[in-house]
């Protein structure tokens, strides 16, 4: 990826017009005012920055990562609201999400967050939240893609648990029908343009074959492979995922530009080339209200950039911690230690000098 001034012209661009109110604020993001784009403009006014360059550097050797990035964030807030939750690894207490199944050899970027988060502390120590992290980083991966620049509510702090059994629940299979779609969102409080807008980050990134192989082969059983996949492209994915493999290949969401955010991922769908059967079902449902949106989306890139940017700030809003709750972790993986065991460590190491000193006597 070229070093490219008019990225750095956008990111700017987006923090100068919320000085300068020049850009409106969506109005998903003004009917929930706990969250503030201006939350660190005091306490840590270079983080945006931080964010971009770590990004920038990572995504000129890894172009997957910008997707990657985009999905951690979508997984973070669909599993007990946008809290880092995501990111807290096994310990006695805490059953990490990553091990549920959609999260499973399946989650990247949680290096790349924690390298932004180690340069943040050394900047702005224990100030910046996780979940914001994961929040900038998904508008940043937009921007850095071509996508729709957005600006970030931030003030999210972090949880101190995690839930594997409800990250199961809650994140939507790739063999969903359309009402299981809608309801999965709708308990998140999304509605069906959200839906349609927010499966576009399907524009980029990748999918392992063993969660759509059945498409190709053996579609609901039949021994046939599913009538709303293009036969040419049915073919080109055979040839990716061959049957009976061990369906760990990985293929291009976006057989156009696998990279890049924009409104093919609709235009695809309209010509029967949606990878999962999630993304399918929403031009090929007979008269589904989808029908439409994706339509409006693949003839209008501005449409789905406007309704993008919504839905993300939207998602991104979903069940967070302010105030009091929660807390800023100081390292993303694991929750704070408690006063009390600080205070412990504290004491029990001041004893082993005391005793090293009585010793040394
Ligand atoms: C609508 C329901 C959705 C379903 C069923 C779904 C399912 C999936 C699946 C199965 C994968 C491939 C995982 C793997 O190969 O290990 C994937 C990848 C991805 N998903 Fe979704 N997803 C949905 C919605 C979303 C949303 C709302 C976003 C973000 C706003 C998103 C962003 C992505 C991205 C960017 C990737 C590629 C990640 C990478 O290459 O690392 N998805 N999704």
């Amino acid at each position: 990826m070229k070093m490219n001034f008019c990225l750095l012209i956008a990111i700017a661009l987006c923090f100068v017009a919320v000085v300068l109110r020049g850009l409106p604020v969506p109005s998903s993001f003004s009917s929930k005012p706990q969250l503030d784009p201006l939350f660190y403009s005091k306490t840590c006014p270079q983080l945006p920055f931080i964010v971009y360059q770590i990004l920038w550097n990572v995504s000129k050797t890894d172009h997957r990562m910008p997707a990657s990035l985009i999905r951690l964030h979508f997984h973070d807030c669909f599993v007990q609201g946008c809290d880092a939750s995501v990111l807290l690894n096994n310990t006695a207490t805490i059953v990490s999400e990553q091990g549920a199944s959609p999260n499973i050899n399946s989650l990247r970027g949680l290096d790349v967050v924690n390298r932004i988060k180690t340069a943040v502390e050394k900047a702005c120590p224990n100030t910046v939240s996780c979940a914001d992290i994961l929040a900038l980083a998904a508008g940043v991966s937009s921007v850095l893609t071509r996508g729709p620049c957005w600006i970030v509510p931030l003030g999210r702090r972090d949880s101190l648990t995690a839930n594997q059994a409800l990250a199961n629940q809650n994140l939507p299979s790739p063999s969903f029908n359309l009402t299981q779609l809608k309801s999965s969102f709708a308990v998140q409080g999304l509605n069906t343009n959200d839906l349609v807008a927010l499966s576009g980050a399907h524009t980029f990134g990748r999918a392992r074959c063993s969660l759509f192989v059945d498409r190709l082969y053996n579609f609901n059983n039949t021994g046939k492979p599913d009538p709303t996949l293009d036969t040419a492209y049915l073919k080109e994915l055979q040839k990716e995922c061959p049957k009976n493999g061990p369906g760990t290949n990985r293929v291009n969401f976006d057989p156009t530009t696998p990279d890049i955010l924009d409104k093919n991922y609709y235009s695809n769908l309209q010509v029967k080339k949606g990878l999962l059967q999630s993304d399918q079902t929403l031009f090929s449902t007979p008269g589904a209200d989808t029908i439409s949106i994706v339509n409006k989306f693949g003839n209008n890139q501005n449409a789905f950039f406007e309704s993008f940017r919504n839905s993300m700030i939207k998602m991104g809003n979903i069940d967070v911690l302010t105030g009091k709750k929660g807390e800023i972790r100081k390292q993303c993986n694991f929750v704070n230690k408690k006063s009390s065991e600080l205070d412990l460590a504290t004491v029990r190491s001041r004893e082993s000098v005391e005793e090293d000193l009585v010793s040394s006597i």
